[in-house]
């Protein structure tokens, strides 16, 4: 894309001779003479850079600057100052400025200055982006499904974050959204703006995750050459998100407890109490009361953790979600992957509702990521979906640990298949990236891909 480019400054020649040279360079430029016009084009335009000159006719250069900068933050701006006008330079870059010239000025300094104004301008934008997708997708805008059950589980968040510090027990199969739920809690409540930390139960040993949880002075053990926090104690004022909590051992379990009823703890080796302000989330895919009745989970903790409890219901129980969810992920994947992806057949739909998603939405998700990629059109069809959907083979291959016999097990081809679809997942489709990866060349990628399409390879795998 090219970089558009507004010039203001009164001066016509210099706004003549600015534009021939940055045209010749491949910028659109468009130019102002005054404030006024400069702001009216601004809003009209929205260029990427803009070059601007502090005196004008009509107003200060500061204050046009201090408007477009509210207009549009991402817009980068370099000033052009009178020789020796120190002081509207450093104003200027106090109000954002990203760079400033003094007169007279090599064009070639222009140039530069407008060359690397615009990568600026593409950095902040995609960081921008990422920070808005990152806050719909966090504040929990994005929890799809209008069920009933859906409808409780968002009525329970908008509870919970007026609270300050109620814990909070997700529960659910796996692939239903706990994180997602976990993240909602944090990033819409008034905690949004400490740290959510997150740990998972079930990866660390029992004085790994203690550590890792409550920090520990310096000399608390051989490795301890210095001190170091934990989780507790980074994320206060914030949230501590407890993964696969049911995994927690028991020993920590108990210190955990401790944690809870006084707010305070000691790092391990440390004789001082520290308190912090957290709220707990955690989560789990087991039945927790089982674990309690099973002499695995402590009773006292288990009723600390859910003091509100939030159930996610399988996904095949929620209804026309399916579809609402489905839809959600055909734009999400149709514009990531810049395909027309954007309905279901009724045969599709159908089928869709009918199976029962033991991946819950997680595998819903996958299943349309990879359509999406794989294939072209506008409306997914039955063709498009994986033989396990249609009822042609039992489980995935993709388990075969609990495969029953031999004969279930995948043939190399699947397999292939299968890694293939993984690592263009991973790539985002970009094939060049993937036979690297692959260790193959592009076009036998292609080939491969065109043979496994054939007899139905990379769509009989499921994430
Ligand atoms: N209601 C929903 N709306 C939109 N996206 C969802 C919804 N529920 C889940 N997802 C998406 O599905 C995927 C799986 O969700 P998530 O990781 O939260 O599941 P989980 O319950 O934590 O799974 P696991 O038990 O395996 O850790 C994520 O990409 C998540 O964003
Ligand atoms: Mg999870």
């Amino acid at each position: 894309m090219k970089t558009s480019v507004l010039v203001v400054d009164d001066e016509l020649l210099i706004r003549k001779s600015l534009s021939k040279v940055l045209r010749a360079r491949g910028y659109g430029v468009e130019t102002a003479s005054t404030g006024a016009e400069g702001l009216e084009k601004a809003a009209s335009i929205r260029p990427q850079v803009m070059i601007l000159d502090m005196r004008l006719p009509d107003t200060d250069g500061l204050s046009v600057l201090r408007r477009v900068r509210q207009v549009d933050p991402l817009l980068q701006v370099i000033v052009i100052t009178a020789f020796g006008d120190v002081q509207s330079a450093v104003d200027a870059m106090k109000l954002g400025a990203c760079d400033f010239l003094r007169k007279p000025y090599e064009m070639e300094d222009i140039v530069l200055a407008t060359e690397s104004a615009g990568r600026n301008f593409r950095q902040a934008s995609e960081l921008d982006l990422y920070r808005r997708q990152a806050w719909r997708h966090y504040s929990g805008e994005e929890i799809i499904g209008e069920s009933a059950a859906m409808r409780d589980v968002r009525d329970l968040i908008e509870k919970v974050v007026r609270s300050q510090a109620t814990s909070v027990l997700i529960t659910g199969d796996s692939g239903t959204g706990k994180e997602l739920v976990a993240r909602a809690i944090h990033y819409r409540s008034d905690r949004s703006q400490a740290p959510l930390m997150e740990v998972n139960c079930s990866s660390f040993h029992e004085s790994l995750l203690e550590n890792e949880l409550f920090g520990h002075e310096r000399g608390a053990f051989t490795d301890a050459t210095d001190t170091k926090k934990g989780l507790v104690e980074l994320c206060d004022g914030g949230t501590l998100f407890l993964d696969e909590v049911a995994d927690m051992p028991i020993p920590t379990q108990a210190k955990l407890l401790r944690f809870i009823d006084h707010r305070n703890f000691k790092r391990v080796g440390g004789a001082q109490d520290i308190t912090v302000d957290i709220r707990l989330v955690a989560a789990t895919n087991k039945d927790l009361e089982a674990e309690v009745r099973g002499g695995r989970f402590r009773n006292d903790l288990y009723f600390r953790l859910k003091v509100v409890s939030i159930h996610l219901a399988p996904l095949c129980e929620r209804g026309d979600d399916v579809l609402l969810l489905g839809h959600h992920f055909l734009g999400e994947f149709s514009r990531k992957f810049s395909k027309r992806f954007s309905d279901f057949t009724p045969e599709a739909a159908q089928r869709f509702l009918s199976y029962s998603w033991p991946g819950n939405v997680r595998e819903l998700r996958n299943l349309i990521e990879r359509v999406v990629l794989l294939e072209e059109g506008e409306k997914v069809a039955l063709e498009h979906l994986p033989p396990e959907m249609l009822g042609q083979r039992g489980p995935s291959f993709e388990v075969p640990s609990r495969a029953a016999d031999a004969s279930s097990l995948p043939t190399l081809a699947q397999i292939e298949a299968e890694h293939i679809g993984e690592v263009l997942r991973l790539t985002a489709g970009n094939k060049s990236r993937a036979a690297r990866i692959l260790g193959i060349s592009r076009q036998g990628l292609i080939e491969k891909l065109r043979r496994s399409r054939l007899d139905g390879g990379v769509d009989r795998q499921v994430s």
